[in-house]
């Protein structure tokens, strides 16, 4: 989507309901729907990247996380500290709800179960939990579309940068995506690893009643979009697996591992 119909940073302040949100993508009660098939892709992917990988250190910083800590439960094996960060209020109000267990927290159950059996122990989920809420020592504002997204924090180059189905929500047109994975490459450092999973060919998508404008991106031109932000592709994971036509009619979806070059 183009131009002046975007929906950009107010429209998600204002409209993206994270209940709404977390309702349709992440409610755990319709059974194998497109939606926990996507949630199994992502979780699968990321358990081999941060469990059986070799990625790990210090610190990772989650940008765009929105109302959602699915992300960082294979990550949380092999990170000392982990950031989330999104761009709007009620979206970092949600994770703090969760990451103190409130009243009201959304129920993650069903998710840290198959992040655990992934790992062989179905059963250790609560500890798993625990140890996510240990491991996230800040919650931030981040904006993807500024050269520093964490602005006006200046926070030490990180290990590893995830952004998981924000960056083509965040950004208007491919130009834009590729300045945001230059902003995004200015967090890491030389050496340091870009994961995501894009979704391909989607348009919008909805949050409840309300249509979200995305990027249309395609594969090739995520790929050239890392190349020309200083990245080294290790891994790209291309999936049939799409949303529900009538909330997200994407097709397919690409998961990627890169690395940034020294004289990124
Ligand atoms: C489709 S949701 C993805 C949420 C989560 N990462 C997931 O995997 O389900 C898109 C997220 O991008 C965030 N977002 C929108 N504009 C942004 C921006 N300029 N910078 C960073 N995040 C932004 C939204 O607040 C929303 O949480």
């Amino acid at each position: 989507m183009e131009g002046g119909s975007f929906t950009g940073g107010d429209i998600y302040q204002r409209d993206f309901l994270p209940k709404d949100y977390l309702a349709t993508y992440y409610s755990f009660d319709s059974g194998p729907d497109p939606e926990y098939q996507m949630l199994k892709f992502n979780l699968e992917c990321l358990f081999q990247t941060f469990v059986q990988g070799d990625l790990r250190g210090d610190t990772l910083i989650d940008v765009g996380s929105g109302p959602t800590i699915y992300q960082v439960l294979a990550a949380c094996e092999s990170f000392r500290e982990i950031i989330l960060s999104d761009f709007t209020n009620p979206n970092r109000e949600e994770l703090q709800r969760w990451l103190r267990a409130e009243p009201g927290a959304h129920d993650w159950t069903p998710a840290v179960q198959y992040a655990c059996e992934l790992e062989g122990n179905r059963d250790k989920w609560p500890e798993k939990e625990a140890k996510l809420r240990r491991k996230v020592t800040q919650v931030l504002k981040c904006d993807a579309n500024k050269p520093n997204p964490l602005e006006p924090l200046e926070l030490p180059p990180a290990d590893c940068v995830l952004t998981m189905l924000a960056l083509e929500c965040a950004c208007h047109d491919l130009n834009a995506y590729r300045a945001a994975l230059c902003h995004l490459a200015g967090l890491l450092k030389a050496g340091g690893r870009l994961v995501t999973t894009v979704t391909l060919e989607l348009d919008s998508y909805l949050v409840g009643e309300r249509k979200f404008s995305c990027v249309r991106l395609q594969q090739e031109g995520i790929e050239a979009a890392f190349r020309d932000a200083g990245f080294h592709i290790e891994r790209l994971q291309h999936s049939p697996q799409s949303y529900s036509r009538t909330c997200a009619p994407n097709s397919g979806v690409c998961f990627i591992v890169a690395r940034k070059k020294e004289a990124a």
